[in-house]
């Protein structure tokens, strides 16, 4: 994506915010997840399938610019919004590893029976401030087209048409338009209006994007670096950063955590227990965001992992990305083996009696409730450590049983990915403005 495109992008926003904000102002969205909890089993087969095709993606560069990660279905963290006038609430997975903002759009315009599924689905019609992009605005240029694609720049209605592409095979494609959204703001005694761009999508396809997997979701919210996505949107109005607090899912209720853009006063700035990590561009994929492993440690030994298994190369490959639309976590394979011996080698309990399709490593803690596991910690560019709880690297795949929750992933196949189950727990912020990760264990109870 060119860099022009997205400086005409950030004029037409920046002119389109009524209301300037004041610094103080920032964006409180609560952060959802959906119950049932997912089965492990259904969380690997889409996170394994996100990654898989990978390659085929990388491959297929030239065809489709966007080099997105797939929202896998499960273990997903949902984001309410509310868009057109009047407004209509969506539920949307919240992805660090996408760029789009997309929903379901249906352009039902009287009468709607629910074969038409109102409240599963944004009706563009009803929205009297909803228009699509036309083909031939700067807008246009920034989202992906699909093949068969007319603009008529003399005719009026000549809307952009999208195709949106995700790592799985999984698409939407429609028009790509604007409409209001009504935000709670943190000054906000009252709800303010910003003009959002987004895919109306009236094709959805794909197993991460739709059926039971997508799990009632209206639509995905793309956080990613590119020009588009709903943090770069916002990010002129509120503070180029966002951060959020993924609570544990499998708590009941759940507790609540929020998504914020901008900068929270008071909570991230002044927080003393915040560590940081530098976020690397790879600029074939400009979506994701990057940090730097350079070692691992089990109980404080330092495994024996080449450093450049981790590193991020020249062609694109390689490389580690922070993904809350990603479950599990992926290392390269190299680096697997070695935590999965270290590990192996330090638990003392015994095996259940029979294998955990897709888990290497699972323990039967039913004579121990409170199995101790040893500690897993990451070593990030910048002296930086990542050291979640075991309940982070551990799921629960039937009672009693705890497998590892990491997976391998060759390194031509791709790059590693800190999933959302690792970042449980953890206050994150993605400041892309500093180019930084900040991380706490000690941030969620402000959130
Ligand atoms: C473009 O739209 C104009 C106005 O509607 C029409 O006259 C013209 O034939 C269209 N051109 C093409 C190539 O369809
Ligand atoms: C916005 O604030 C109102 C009033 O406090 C609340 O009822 C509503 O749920 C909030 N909406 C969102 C999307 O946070
Ligand atoms: C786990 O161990 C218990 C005995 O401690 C046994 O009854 C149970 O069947 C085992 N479960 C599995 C899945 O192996
Ligand atoms: C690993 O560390 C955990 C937590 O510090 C501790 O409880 C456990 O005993 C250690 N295990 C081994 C085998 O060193």
């Amino acid at each position: 994506m060119s860099p022009r495109f997205t400086f005409s992008l950030f004029i037409s926003l920046w002119f389109l915010s009524a209301h300037p904000a004041t610094a103080k102002d920032y964006l409180k969205l609560p952060l959802l997840h959906k119950t049932p909890p997912p089965s492990p089993t259904q969380t690997l087969l889409s996170d394994i399938h996100r990654l898989h095709h990978h390659q085929n993606t990388r491959k297929g560069y030239v065809k489709s610019p966007v080099v997105s990660g797939a929202p896998s279905g499960s273990g997903q963290y949902f984001v309410e919004l509310r868009l057109g006038s009047p407004p209509q609430p969506l539920l949307l997975v919240a992805d660090t590893g996408s760029d789009l903002l997309w929903l379901t759009c249906s352009a039902c315009r009287h009468n709607c029976t629910p074969s038409h599924s109102p409240g599963s689905t944004f009706l563009a019609r009803h929205s009297s401030s909803f228009s699509p992009h036309h083909c031939f605005d700067s807008a246009c240029r920034l989202v992906p087209h699909p093949d068969h694609n007319p603009c008529n720049r003399s005719r009026l209605h000549s809307p952009c048409r999208y195709q949106y592409s995700y790592s799985d095979g999984s698409m939407t494609s429609g028009f790509f338009s604007e409409d209001m959204a009504t935000l709670n703001t943190s000054s906000g005694r009252e709800a303010t209006l910003e003009k959002l761009s987004f895919g109306c999508g009236f094709q959805i396809s794909g197993p991460s994007v739709s059926g039971a997997s997508f799990n009632g979701a209206h639509g995905v919210m793309g956080l990613g670096r590119g020009s588009i996505s709903f943090a770069s949107q916002l990010g002129h109005r509120f503070g180029d950063k966002f951060s959020y607090c993924l609570m544990d899912y499998t708590l009941s209720p759940p507790p609540t955590s929020y998504l914020i853009i901008g900068d929270e006063q008071n909570t991230i700035s002044s927080n003393p227990k915040m560590s940081f990590t530098p976020l690397l561009i790879n600029p074939l994929s400009p979506t994701f965001y990057y940090i730097e492993i350079k070692s691992v440690k089990i109980n404080s030994t330092k495994l024996r992992i080449d450093p450049s298994v981790w590193s991020l190369d020249e062609v694109g490959n390689g490389g580690t990305i922070v993904d809350s639309g990603t479950t599990l976590t992926f290392v390269p394979e190299a680096a697997y083996v070695e935590i999965l011996t270290a590990i192996k080698r330090r638990v003392k309990l015994p095996s259940p009696g029979k294998a955990t399709p897709g888990f290497d490593l699972c323990f039967n803690v039913t004579s121990e409730p409170k199995p101790k596991l040893p500690r897993l910690s990451l070593e990030l560019s910048g002296g930086s450590v990542l050291k979640p709880p075991p309940m982070n690297y551990f799921i629960d795949t039937e009672e009693g049983i705890k497998c590892l929750a990491v997976q391998p992933v060759g390194k031509e196949m791709g790059f590693s990915v800190i999933g959302n189950l690792m970042q449980q727990g953890f206050l994150f912020e993605f400041d892309r403005d500093k180019s930084r990760l900040g991380f706490s264990r000690h941030g969620c109870t402000f959130a």
